[in-house]
């Protein structure tokens, strides 16, 4: 009963190669990169193996959803801007049929009214917003269990 070895992708839209430089007050002062070594990080706890993935490109974050379908067992996305509007992201992670987790750097229910939706949710088997990197932690470990159920 445990997920060891599964691999999770990880995925980030788009703005997010900006961390560091954009509204540290909101968002923190990791990079991308540094963000991410802390996610490999949590992932090496639940030993978990773990793919990274940014695009800016609506298009090339919807093709990346249709490659997992066939090559991971699960999914942490912050579509970032796009999780409040972009159906095409939606269809295409429900294409991907795995079980996936929603994480947000801020807490998107109470900033401006239109980031308080999210086109993903009811998709994602949980959502973690305003943990800021923890909410990555608690992501893994919610598609852990829910990986390990099924072993
Ligand atoms: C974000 C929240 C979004 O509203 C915003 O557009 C982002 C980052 C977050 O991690 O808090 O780009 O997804």
């Amino acid at each position: 009963m445990n997920a060891e070895g599964k691999l999770i992708e990880v995925m980030h839209g788009v703005n997010l190669d900006m961390l560091g430089q954009r509204d540290p007050e909101i968002y923190g002062t990791l990079t991308l990169p540094q963000l991410q070594e802390e996610i490999s990080r949590f992932a090496a706890e639940f030993d978990l193996e773990i793919g990274f993935f940014q695009s800016n490109h609506e298009g090339e974050f919807v093709e990346r959803l249709h490659q997992l379908r066939d090559s991971a067992d699960a999914i942490v996305l912050n579509p970032g801007a796009w999780t409040h509007y972009s159906w095409a992201i939606r269809d295409a992670l429900e294409i991907a049929s795995l079980p996936a987790c929603e994480v947000h750097l801020s807490n998107i229910k109470s900033r401006e009214p239109w980031r308080s939706t999210s086109v993903i949710e009811d998709l994602c088997l949980e959502s973690f917003v305003g943990h800021g990197p923890g909410g990555y932690k608690m992501a893994l470990e919610r598609l852990s269990d829910e990986l390990g159920r099924g072993s």
